[in-house]
């Protein structure tokens, strides 16, 4: 062969890899291949051959079997074990490792389409030594391209890992050599924008991959159906931070880092040229900002920085991105998320880099430099989840006030990444209360609902997204200033809960009864049951669990495992439940049959922790079930009755009060009436 031919060929095949990433998966009839069902990182070898890859802007060296990460440029980056055959599939995977961070986290990324998708899977805290175990499973969905789970942490200080390994939960679902399905034409679908024209913008956040991408389909489903777009990750602190320039010369960039909008320049284009407004998310944060933006010298081995001088880079920050914006793309950004979720899980404000350096006034500084440099008209959100529960109502509304009555607030941005069990009455209530108390408008700026684990999940969250929107229509025409309904992602897919199927379209564009449900609320009419729905029995069986033949029926509650081991209550085997962000992440069961029942749950617990409880899972109130003082690490007994609304579908869980593992057996439920 020529050698001008082997370039060519040499070139084209490097093109391929570099359009479709090294692991792209064979689109044609070449059928399922062999698949091993667990991938180990082997940190004795090189990168590919070892399992392993260098993920984002760090330096990797092999020591002893391990990865010594250092040199890491963002809170992302690190090592990552591709496992692009197991979509399709729920996995389970594992990292151990030794770190200075203060937590490290197990994620996943994607490609739907092209489209990049992250999705959090578990985190973990180091003990005293450093070292750090974390386990946790997710789905990865039968369309995703290149799959890979990467270890991030919540800092830039370096990490050490031993052992990574990444494996199939259950039966293996082979999906090699299956084509990627295919897309449908979003533009037969009715416009949400269209139908809510009277009552509030329709919104979507979007990754700017949905405006470089060859597919066009994605681009299709924004211009039909929203009117409002807020970008997923591109005007979020590190990706507008240009940490090259700015620690390249941290003399010259002391007081005002240097900024780019290399990622946010596609999105804003798009919505320049389209006529769509854009929310601005966001401008000051704990989470996804670098911390070398709080230290002297942008040193993360130094000392914190003054707060004079957090203070300075906070305004000139502010200033320089709200005014790059108007600049370049004059009117499009309508709304900037000014802060973001600045209280606490358990009350008070957040422990956060903000706050440790210029002090709880943060917040309202953040609102005074965002007036004070904000071009005229961009209104100012103050943007947070969990935001309807009452606690945290009271925590918010403490630290918006002054703000509101400075002048320097115009919006609360109510998240709502919610589940179905959510009370809309509450919901409403909340949303209320922010605007009588505060005098501003009010954005749901993250709308996702968790489907629930019923029989017929996506027709039960369509009859939900009915009553949630046709409450805040209710509440809208009632004078509750509710602006715009953001939805946060596009498709199922694409969402950063994806397993939890969350949105109003399917991973193909097409409408979920989701979407039918929100267009019920608008247009009159009732979700249409699909046609493999299944009649709910409702069945009052007594429901036991003694673990004795090692299974179990409930699941994880968000990213807690679940293990039958020995050591039960009277001997043999009980439910073991460890790991998890939280301690609400427990055990949980769907006890749905029982609607229209009041129940009477009753079971023996273990933990070394204060108090154990029994919780129904209804967000924004989560009634007690039973409580019980467990702390003495010996088996208690615990009980108690709950009444289900008939037609309701329910989860009830278990949960220790510090997330210490708790041990669960004998537990029963039954019908009392
Ligand atoms: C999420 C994005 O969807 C993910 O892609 C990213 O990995 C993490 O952040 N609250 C917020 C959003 O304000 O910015 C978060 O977005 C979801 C929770």
């Amino acid at each position: 062969m020529k050698k001008g031919l082997v370039k060519l060929i040499a070139g084209a095949l490097a093109g391929m890899f570099l359009l479709s990433g090294c692991d792209a998966l064979p689109k044609g009839s070449d059928g399922p291949r062999e698949v091993p069902q667990t991938i180990t990182a082997d940190f004795t070898k090189k990168e590919n051959k070892g399992n392993w890859v260098t993920y984002g802007d760090c330096k990797v060296t092999l020591k002893d079997g391990t990865a010594v990460v250092t040199e890491r440029k963002s809170s992302n980056s690190g090592v990552a074990v591709p496992c692009p055959d197991y979509r399709g599939n729920k996995i389970k995977t594992t990292a151990q490792a030794t770190t200075e961070n203060d937590s490290l986290t197990l994620s996943m990324r994607y490609e739907i389409f092209g489209n990049v998708t992250y999705v959090n899977i578990a985190g973990g805290q180091p003990d005293a030594s450093g070292a750090v175990s974390i386990t946790g499973t997710v789905e990865i969905p039968a369309n995703a391209e290149n799959a890979l789970i990467y270890l991030e942490a919540n800092d830039v200080r370096d990490y050490t890992v031993s052992s990574f390994t990444v494996s199939i939960e259950g039966e293996f679902n082979n999906l090699t050599g299956v084509p990627v399905e295919s897309l449908q034409d979003p533009t037969q679908t009715a416009s949400l924008a269209a139908a809510y024209a009277d009552y509030f913008k329709f919104g979507v956040a979007s990754p700017a991959t949905v405006m470089t991408n060859t597919n066009d389909g994605f681009r299709k489903l924004i211009t039909t159906q929203f009117n409002s777009v807020t970008p997923e990750n591109e005007l979020k602190p590190d990706s507008v931070l240009d940490a090259a320039t700015t620690l390249a010369d941290p003399a010259k960039y002391n007081e005002c880092p240097a900024i780019h909008f290399d990622a946010a320049k596609p999105i804003l284009d798009f919505c320049k040229e389209n006529g769509i407004q854009m929310r601005g998310h966001t401008l000051v944060w704990y989470s996804q900002t670098p911390s070398w933006l709080f230290y002297e010298n942008y040193d993360v081995n130094g000392n914190l920085a003054s707060r004079e001088l957090m203070l300075k880079r906070m305004e000139n920050y502010i200033d320089q991105v709200m005014n790059w914006c108007e600049e370049n793309y004059p009117g499009v950004i309508y709304a900037w998320d000014v802060v973001n979720e600045a209280a606490a899980d358990d009350g008070g404000m957040r422990d956060c880099y903000w706050k440790q350096t210029i002090g709880d006034d943060y917040v309202a500084k953040a609102f005074e430099f965002a007036r004070k440099h904000g071009p005229a008209g961009v209104q100012l959100f103050y943007n947070d989840y969990n935001e309807y529960q009452t606690s945290k109502q009271d925590d918010i509304l403490a630290f918006l006030k002054p703000i509101a009555e400075a002048g320097n607030l115009d919006g609360m941005g109510m998240q709502s990444h919610i589940s179905s069990g959510l009370n809309v009455d509450n919901y409403v209530e909340a949303a209320k209360r922010y605007a009588d108390e505060l005098g501003v408008v009010i954005h749901i700026t993250e709308l996702d609902v968790t489907a629930p684990k019923s029989v017929n999940p996506m027709y039960d969250q369509g009859v939900y997204m009915k009553k949630f929107f046709t409450a805040i229509i209710e509440a809208d025409k009632a004078g509750v200033p509710i602006e715009c309904v953001t939805v946060w992602g596009l498709t199922d897919d694409m969402s950063w809960k994806s397993a939890t199927k969350p949105l109003l379209f399917y991973g193909n564009l097409s409408p979920k009864p989701a979407y039918e449900g929100v267009m019920c609320a608008i247009n009159g009419g009732e979700v249409a049951k699909p046609a493999d729905y299944v009649e709910p029995v409702s069945d009052t069986t007594p429901f036991t669990e003694d673990y004795e033949d090692q299974s179990f029926i409930g699941g994880p509650r968000y990213s807690s495992v679940q293990k039958v081991v020995e050591g039960g209550h009277d001997s043999g085997f009980c439910l073991q439940n460890t790991e998890g962000y939280a301690e609400y992440d427990g055990y949980s069961i769907d006890v749905s049959q029982y609607a229209g029942h009041v129940i009477h749950v009753s079971f023996w617990i273990k933990s070394k922790a204060d108090v154990c409880k029994c919780t129904a899972d209804i967000d924004g109130t989560w009634p007690n079930i039973a409580e019980v003082q467990t702390g003495s690490d010996e088996w208690v007994f615990g009980e108690g009755d709950f009444e289900i609304e008939e037609g309701a579908t329910l989860t009830i869980y278990f949960e220790s009060s510090d997330m210490s593992p708790f041990f669960l057996d004998d537990l029963e439920i039954k019908a009392m009436n």
